[in-house]
């Protein structure tokens, strides 16, 4: 029997269409999933929507038309972008489908039969949005939900409990005992700094004359079940809880359960203590990923500030949005998403690195070797070192999945293809000659093609397409080097015959968008023909400088003497600095974020040689170094160590 890996998404609410936030979840979900496969488990992989509750009550409402006819619709937004994310789910689940009502109440029953659920009076404030009652310790001062800031109703009720009070101590102890359930291990502090109050008791009923739509009690019709109580059955529901044993048994506990921050206190303590009642095991993991932020803060339906998934795609493909996803966030914190970033990154890495070094071997082996893969001659240090870039890369991404830092695995397989282009440049294949008695053209071309089977086997979850169409250019789509180990070196590309057919990953030209000032919106793929061999060499550089053009720029490190506000610009600050061998004054643009007092005594770095500048009438004479995020906010460049001024940097 394989060993099995089960992992879920949240089941997401269809009160609206998906955004990057979704797609992220369950992009993440896929990856793992498909490098699960490839490693031959027996993979389960289960995402859904959830479509109980007040938020989809109230949207279905306010189309005017019935909640199960809306979810219907809706639910379509995100199966039809999980195809087109090329999502390899094995199972979808609604909640609304029989399969799980049943499973639902029957928990329900049960737990109401062995008194773990009971009936009360509930006087409490209660946020809509959230769909959750807080106590009067919980809220902001002026009454607000501590989750999202709105307003909060009174509202006094009879309901069912379920007494997840009893579990506390039990579910603090297995959080300590248990490292690898609450992950990243920061989460878990937040989960123990949320149980250090008391633990109440549940409320899972909502009365029907406030809110229908839900599963019915199994023991009182004037009640449905509170929509967390039954979404989070979901993951049990699917392998077969009550329904297929076998199954169950084959894959429950979840390996992971992933899931966004907003989310973690439902998860590791609702979840727990459910399932803890129910006599069932718990997940093996809770993965809790930061958020998508856009300009205004956390990307979210209800704010509004949303990028759709599927207008990034039609524009830029959808392996390209699947690499910027995967590689920008590094798992477990915030990231933000910009199409400026996405189109930077996309032209370095893929267009640049990658799609180059693909560009560059297709040619040569084309040109030089009748477009087959040559057996190599004899290895020097140089193939020693490409070879390392390579495995090593294959260990860092295993690791990294395994240890949830997908995006550093990731870095590692783009320092492989860098080293592919490093290696390039200083064989130079085009000026080694076919009749070289040590046959260093052929080492020189299988190393390259070798290398990139490597790197596209690694990067297949990531973009499963692109990598597809690079080892069809390489023409390793099938044959012994389409199944090789990929934490091997062999020779088994060679013999293979390569199809020069253009880049894989064409440039995304922003000159016209500069030109018009919305990068964003006109950025385009230029669908423009590879240069010949000799113009590549160009190509490959055309954004990068080299050390002299970086040392033009003399930086130098400088401690603030004084600092003071321009008068009459609010953002302006005048700054006498220590720059070594003499004082200067700059202007800096940092006025809103730090206050002059809290300046003076830093140590920072500057650009000492730009040519002096009036600012607003005030004479500059250098630039300070800082990072802008583009959320808003900025911090200035700071020195490690006892750093004296007047020291070069860089
Ligand atoms: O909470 N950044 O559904 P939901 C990153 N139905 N991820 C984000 C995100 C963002 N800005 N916005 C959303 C629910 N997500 C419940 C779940 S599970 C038993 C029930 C992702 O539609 C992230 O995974 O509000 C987050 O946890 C989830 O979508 C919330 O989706
Ligand atoms: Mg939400």
């Amino acid at each position: 029997m394989p060993e099995t890996f089960y992992i879920t998404t949240p089941i997401y609410y269809v009160n609206d269409k998906p955004h990057i936030g979704h797609a992220y979840t369950t992009l993440l979900a896929d990856i793992l999933a498909r490098h699960h496969r490839a490693t031959g488990r027996k993979v389960l992989f289960l995402t859904g929507t959830d479509e109980h509750g007040q938020k989809v009550a109230k949207a279905a409402a306010k189309r005017e038309i019935a909640p199960q006819k809306h979810c219907d619709k809706m639910v379509k937004r995100f199966q039809d972008l999980w195809k087109r994310l090329e999502i390899t789910n094995d199972d979808f689940i609604r909640t609304t489908e029989k399969r799980h009502v049943q499973v639902v109440r029957r928990i329900l029953q049960d737990l109401y039969d062995k008194d773990l659920i009971y009936k009360a009076d509930y006087e409490g404030r209660y946020c809509v949005p959230c769909e959750r009652f807080f106590t009067d310790k919980d809220l902001g001062d002026e009454g607000e939900c501590p989750e999202c800031g709105r307003k909060t109703d009174e509202i006094v009720e009879s309901n069912y409990f379920f007494r997840m009070g009893n579990y506390q101590d039990w579910l603090v102890d297995y959080i300590k005992s248990h490292p690898e359930f609450i992950q990243p291990p920061f989460r878990a502090n937040e989960t123990l700094g949320f149980l250090r109050q008391p633990l109440d008791d549940l409320c899972i009923s909502r009365p029907k004359s406030r809110l229908a739509w839900g599963i019915e009690l199994p023991f009182d019709s004037d009640y449905v079940c509170y929509v967390w109580f039954d979404a989070l059955v979901n993951y049990i529901t699917a392998p077969g809880f009550a329904s297929d044993p076998e199954r169950f048994d084959e894959f429950w506990p979840a390996d992971i359960h992933l899931i966004g921050k907003d989310i973690l206190t439902t998860h590791t303590v609702y979840w727990p203590t459910m399932l803890k009642a129910m006599g069932v095991e718990l997940p093996k993991t809770i993965f809790a990923h930061g958020w998508w932020l856009s300009g205004s803060g956390k990307m979210s339906k209800s704010t509004g500030n949303v990028v759709n998934p599927m207008d990034m795609i039609d524009k830029h493909g959808v392996d390209a949005f699947r690499y910027f996803l995967a590689a920008e966030m590094s798992l477990g914190q915030d990231a933000v998403f910009s199409e400026d970033t996405f189109v930077s990154r996309y032209n370095s890495d893929l267009a640049n690195d990658l799609g180059n070094l693909v560009s560059r071997a297709v040619k040569l082996i084309a040109r030089n070797n009748d477009g087959i893969i040559p057996h190599p001659g004899a290895e020097t240090a140089l193939e020693e070192e490409l070879k390392d870039a390579a495995l090593s890369a294959a260990k860092t991404m295993d690791d990294s999945i395994e240890n949830m830092k997908l995006d550093r695995g990731i870095a590692a397989v783009m320092a492989a293809a860098k080293a592919g282009n490093r290696y390039m440049e200083k064989t130079a294949p085009w000026k080694l000659a076919k009749s070289d008695p040590e046959n260093r053209l052929d080492t020189v071309l299988l190393s390259v093609a070798e290398l990139l089977r490597i790197v596209s086997g690694l990067l297949e979850p990531v973009m499963p397409s692109k990598t597809r169409e690079i080892r069809e250019r390489l023409g390793i789509q099938a044959g012994p080097a389409s199944t090789a180990p990929l934490d091997k070196w062999e020779a088994s590309v060679a013999g293979a015959s390569v199809l020069d057919a253009g880049p894989v990953f064409p440039r995304i030209d922003t000159a016209k968008s500069a030109a018009g000032g919305k990068a964003e919106k006109q950025a385009t793929i230029k669908n423009k023909k590879e240069p010949a061999m000799e113009d590549n060499e160009k190509t490959n550089t055309v954004d990068l400088i080299t050390v002299d053009d970086f040392f033009k720029a003399k930086l130098k490190t400088a401690k603030i003497l004084e600092a003071e506000k321009v008068e009459g610009a609010d953002r302006l600050l005048r700054l006498q600095i220590d720059i070594g061998e003499e004082k200067r004054q700059i202007v800096a643009g940092i006025a809103q974020f730090y206050s002059p007092e809290n300046l003076v005594g830093k140590s920072i770095v500057v650009v000492s040689n730009l040519k002096p500048a009036k600012i607003r009438g005030v004479e500059s004479n250098g630039m300070l170094l800082a990072a802008r995020i583009p959320a808003g906010g900025l911090g200035l460049v700071t020195l490690d160590g006892d750093i004296p001024p007047g020291c070069s940097v860089g």
